[in-house]
């Protein structure tokens, strides 16, 4: 299975914040925006992964991520001309996926909850099932998002792009997961009023064709949606309470490699010399001493 991040758009609602820096940039509590979505990709397994960015900050990204080899992963970037919707990632993502699954995160979305790594395990296998899947979640602005209506045993009945009049207060997030199917269905699609080519488009597709699933993510797990500054605030606040309280970093994208098999331990003490003056950098480090205590002698 591939990864696809969506961390183009105009950020226009951020104004005057992201004029010269895209939001996916900027930090959330200890790191930046993006290192959230990508660290879902990396918890499912996915190590290929296609990063849709703007002309104005492929160079930021690159610096900040590279070709993903620290982590053991395979990071490729595209630029993305104008923010034309998001299902625009499967046409420009076309060449990437070839003839794999994938799953597309955008690049504002944090997820946190236990029981998510078997959740992501179960939908990248997707491989040998085919079809589509998404996530809902309970949400007290629903206007604000892709609604989804359930019947009583929580099929999907309908799917509405950020209705007026909304069905229920369920949001689809912005995590899914598709068949090899979804290039094709995304070159098919118009754009819709408001001139953009829409997800919702895709998933409605797939629903006509009773192909997708909706998982409730319910109470117990957190989902942000990190587009408005008041949400950026609340997104700093929820990971700071989480990460003083258990001392367990989120989205710590080494740790997670290291704990994948992907990278060794030789490969995160370089990371680690580079960038230990950092609290971020100590986190790293105490990983290290739970398995070797002698590290903690070489650092000082
Ligand atoms: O966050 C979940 C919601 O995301 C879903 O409930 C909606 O169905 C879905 O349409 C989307 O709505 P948003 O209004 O939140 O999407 P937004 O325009 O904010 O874009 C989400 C991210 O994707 C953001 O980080 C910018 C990036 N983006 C957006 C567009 C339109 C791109 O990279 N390219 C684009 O063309």
């Amino acid at each position: 299975m591939k990864g696809l991040i969506l961390a183009g758009g105009s950020g226009t609602r951020l104004y005057p914040t992201t004029q010269v820096i895209t939001k996916q940039l900027l930090p959330i509590y200890d790191k930046p925006l993006i290192m959230y979505p990508l660290s879902v990709l990396m918890i499912a397994g996915i190590r290929e992964i296609l990063l849709i960015v703007t002309k104005r900050d492929i160079d930021r990204f690159k610096q900040l991520l590279e070709n993903g080899s620290f982590l053991g992963m395979k990071i490729d970037y595209i630029i993305q001309q104008e923010p034309n919707g998001l299902a625009e990632a499967f046409i420009l993502g076309k060449d990437f996926i070839k003839n794999s699954t994938s799953c597309l995160i955008l690049g504002d979305n944090i997820f946190y909850g236990q029981g998510f790594r078997e959740i992501l395990k179960e939908c990248s296998s997707l491989d040998y099932r085919g079809g589509a899947v998404t996530f809902a979640y309970p949400v007290k602005d629903p206007k604000r998002f892709g609604v989804v209506e359930f019947d009583k045993n929580y099929n999907v009945l309908s799917i509405e792009e950020k209705p007026t009049k909304p069905k229920s207060n369920f949001a689809l997030t912005g995590l899914y997961f598709y068949d090899n199917n979804v290039c094709n269905i995304a070159k098919n699609i118009k754009p819709s009023n408001r001139g953009e080519l829409e997800i919702t488009d895709i998933n409605l597709e797939y629903l006509k064709n009773k192909q997708l699933k909706t998982k409730v993510l319910g109470r117990g797990f957190t989902w942000l949606d990190a587009g408005t500054p008041e949400s950026m605030l609340e997104a700093s606040n929820f990971v700071s309470i989480i990460e003083n309280k258990q001392n367990y970093k989120i989205a710590c994208l080494e740790e997670i490699a290291y704990y994948n098999g992907w990278i060794d331990e030789k490969a995160l003490i370089k990371r680690i010399d580079k960038i230990n003056k950092s609290e971020y950098g100590q986190y790293l480090a105490s990983i290290i001493e739970d398995k070797n205590i002698h590290y903690k002698k070489k650092l000082k």
